[in-house]
């Protein structure tokens, strides 16, 4: 992240949408999206309610599917390819509102995070990189998921994510409803997975935190991109503080 002070300026494509446009029936909520997240960047996108951050990661993840335009991950055009495939490919998205299984235990959420792990020496291995990310996950394995505070929710829904070993992590509203230092611990293991080579393209509502922890941003308006660049100039931006720093 911006913090580690790495560049990652010239890396090479891992993410490309172009041009997409997606359609709820009559209602277009992307008017032609196009962003890229490069291999070993932190990238965030902001905007308002019903902006459509939701729908672009759904789109990249294969749950929509555009009508026009592309998603090519990591030189591949994935463009209407079944989700599982793409997850296979190496793309995992923490949703919006966790998709918990609150009956199900830690443990049973997280294996569905591997399902396509055929091997259990490497499910261990995988198991014990998120417990050691997150020492409250590794206490609660055995616990009902719905019995989790919200902030371990949250971790269980990214380490569910990460079981299916993604070099891309889509994350929407990963701090939504948190505590500050909740949040803070999120952002600290978002930062730590990223200098160990993650991608990630965050949604967030808590922009000065999302962009003071990434390499570059978008702005989404109503279904359209209308500001990108480096994090730090978009935090100082006279339209982004005000519009989404509340300063
Ligand atoms: N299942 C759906 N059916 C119809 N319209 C939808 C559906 N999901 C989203 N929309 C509409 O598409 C637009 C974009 O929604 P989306 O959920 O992507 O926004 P968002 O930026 O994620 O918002 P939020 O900050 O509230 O999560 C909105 O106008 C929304 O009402
Ligand atoms: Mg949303």
């Amino acid at each position: 992240m911006s913090e580690a002070g790495h560049r990652v300026v010239d890396a090479p494509s891992l993410l490309t949408a172009e041009n997409l446009v997606v359609t709820y029936g009559a209602i277009e909520a992307l008017h032609g999206v196009s962003l890229t997240v490069r291999k070993g960047e932190v990238v965030t996108l902001i905007g308002a309610n019903g902006a459509g951050k939701t729908t672009t990661l759904k789109t990249i993840v294969g749950l929509l599917r555009p009508k026009y335009g592309r998603v090519i991950f990591d030189g591949v055009d994935v463009t209407g390819r079944p989700t599982h495939e793409i997850v296979g490919r190496g793309v995992a998205l923490a949703p919006e509102g966790r998709g918990i299984f609150p009956d199900m235990t830690v443990l049973e959420n997280l294996e569905l995070g591997a399902y396509r792990q055929p091997d259990r020496i490497q499910f261990r291995r995988d198991l014990e990189q998120v417990c050691t990310l997150f020492p409250r996950v590794k206490e609660r394995l055995k616990q009902r998921a719905g019995t989790l505070s919200g902030g371990e929710q949250q971790m269980v829904a990214i380490g569910r994510a990460l079981m299916s070993r993604p070099s891309l992590l889509l994350l929407d509203e990963p701090s939504l409803g948190l505590a500050p230092l909740v949040t803070q611990t999120i952002f600290d293991a978002l930062s730590e997975l990223n200098r160990a080579g993650l991608t990630i393209l965050l949604v967030e509502q808590n922009a000065h935190l999302a962009l003071a922890r990434s390499h570059r941003g978008y702005v989404l308006e109503t279904g359209r991109l209308v500001m990108s660049g480096d994090a730090n100039a978009l935090a100082q931006d006279a339209r982004v503080r005000e519009a989404y720093l509340g300063q």
